[in-house]
């Protein structure tokens, strides 16, 4: 690197101090954004102003800024500490520059280097995020009691995805425990999502009920009644040895279902179809899996996304390969924090679709987390006859031939929403010790997973 960084002095010092005025000089010479990308640091000496866009060009090629600009305010400092992306020199002293640049290790270059993508991406990338970031830099000058401190807006996910409307207090989001050297919570909250009614004590949801209630990690479950159907006497619900609570839909709607009722006390939430079927054993993994994964969505059925290059667009795919990239929110675990930035995040318009259509509400969940973490969900281990189950109990909305192509078009909508696809392909199948090993199935901890 310390070729590359003699080459960059050169550049900037040498031929392109001000690259407007002599820019064809300089691309005969080298291309400069192969340039930035090659550099470890580069020079942002003072421009025609205090400030120079060399700055953003530095920030975004993660070359690290050197500024060498007295008395320039550096964008947004009220909130980024901008000692973590780059180095703050003094323009006087310009000749110690070399030295004080080879006096950086290794680990602070690549921590500064992967500060400038975060900052980048999440404040710079876009003038809606530099207008966005102004907004809510201004929201919490106006309301300080619930404003974000300096952790929230310099570390990943970014101010902009962590509300404090929802939290002030850092612990109480999913993505800052390990930074905290905090652990979450040891119990969930089932949310049953119902739309048909509760037919008899034999139906698919009781069994679904019992299974969770036996799980020891389980604190409550809320069902919600979100079927045009009467809200059946407390008699006819299965009795639990934790707390049932029936919640009745105001509005009946998909999107509702990620609604954040203050019911849900836990971290964790374990979202269920009506008709899914999971037995204690596979909750109580797959929960254990999520403890370890807080920020993403951990669970069952899993699907994939794919460009589809004849046709120009995404691609939703339900079939099984070796691959996925969401989660079905049917039988999965996620952070309570979820609901909140679903309710409040998404656009209204989006949320509008998916209740008009009655579909991909749980597409939408998985671009959401997948936007907010870059990293794909996790599968967990399922019943060999899960797939099966899941098919002969398919609801009608499953066996609806739109119902895909929907799904296909939602795909699109909500990238052209972010601007961008945030869904990870991930092969990563997580499945308990001694899963289908030759050892006695008393010995293993999770029994019924292969045996059924
Ligand atoms: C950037 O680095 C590559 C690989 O080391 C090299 O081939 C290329 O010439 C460099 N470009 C510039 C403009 O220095």
């Amino acid at each position: 690197w310390e070729h590359r960084f003699s080459l960059t002095i050169i550049f900037h010092f040498g031929l392109c101090l001000f690259p407007l005025y002599s820019s064809e000089k300089c691309t005969k010479m080298f291309d400069y954004q192969e340039l930035l990308h090659n550099s470890t640091f580069c020079l942002v000496p003072r421009g025609r102003r205090l400030g120079s866009f060399r700055f953003l060009e530095a920030l975004q090629a993660a070359c690290i800024p050197v500024i060498l600009s007295n008395g320039w305010e550096l964008p947004f400092s009220e909130v980024i500490d901008w000692r973590k992306a780059a180095i703050i020199g003094d323009e006087r002293l310009l000749l110690q520059v070399p030295s004080i640049t080879r006096s950086v290790g290794r680990d602070r270059i690549l921590a500064l280097r992967q500060q400038t993508q975060f900052l980048w991406d999440a404040y710079f990338s876009s003038v809606a995020k530099i207008v966005l970031t102004t907004l809510e830099i201004i929201q919490d000058r106006v309301d300080s009691l619930i404003s974000r401190n300096r952790l929230l807006w310099n570390s990943l996910p970014g101010g902009l995805y962590a509300l404090p409307q929802y939290s002030t207090d850092a612990a109480q989001f999913p993505f800052y425990y390990a930074l905290l050297g905090k652990s979450p919570s040891q119990q969930f909250t089932a949310v049953i999502h119902m739309v048909t009614p509760l037919q008899s004590q034999i139906s698919p949801v009781v069994k679904l009920i019992i299974a969770v209630a036996k799980s020891k990690f389980c604190a409550q479950i809320v069902v919600l009644w979100n079927c045009d159907k009467p809200l059946p006497p407390r008699n006819k619900w299965p009795s639990t040895s934790v707390p049932l609570t029936v919640i009745e839909g105001q509005t009946k709607t998909m999107s509702s279902r990620f609604f954040p009722h203050d019911a849900i006390i836990t971290d964790a939430v374990l979202s269920l179809d009506e008709d899914s079927v999971l037995s204690t054993n596979e909750v109580d993994f797959a929960f254990t899996v999520w403890q370890s994964f807080p920020e993403r969505i951990v669970g069952y059925p899993a699907r994939s996304h794919y460009w589809d290059s004849s046709r120009s667009r995404w691609g939703y795919t339900s079939k099984w390969t070796n691959e996925y990239s969401m989660v079905l929110t049917g039988a999965a675990f996620y952070h309570r924090y979820y609901h909140y930035l679903f309710t409040h995040y998404i656009p209204a318009s989006l949320l509008t679709m998916v209740d008009r259509i009655a579909n991909c509400e749980d597409i939408l969940m998985n671009f959401l987390v997948s936007a907010v973490t870059k990293q794909p969900p996790i599968k967990v281990t399922q019943k060999k006859q899960y797939k099966e189950t899941m098919m002969t109990q398919v609801s009608s909305r499953w066996a609806d031939p739109d119902h895909f192509a929907q799904r296909q078009s939602c795909m699109n909508a909500f990238s052209h929403w972010l601007g961008f696809m945030p869904l990870v392909h991930s092969q990563m199948r997580l499945d308990p010790v001694l899963f289908r090993d030759q050892v006695s199935i008393l010995r293993k901890k999770y029994r019924d997973i292969e045996r059924l």
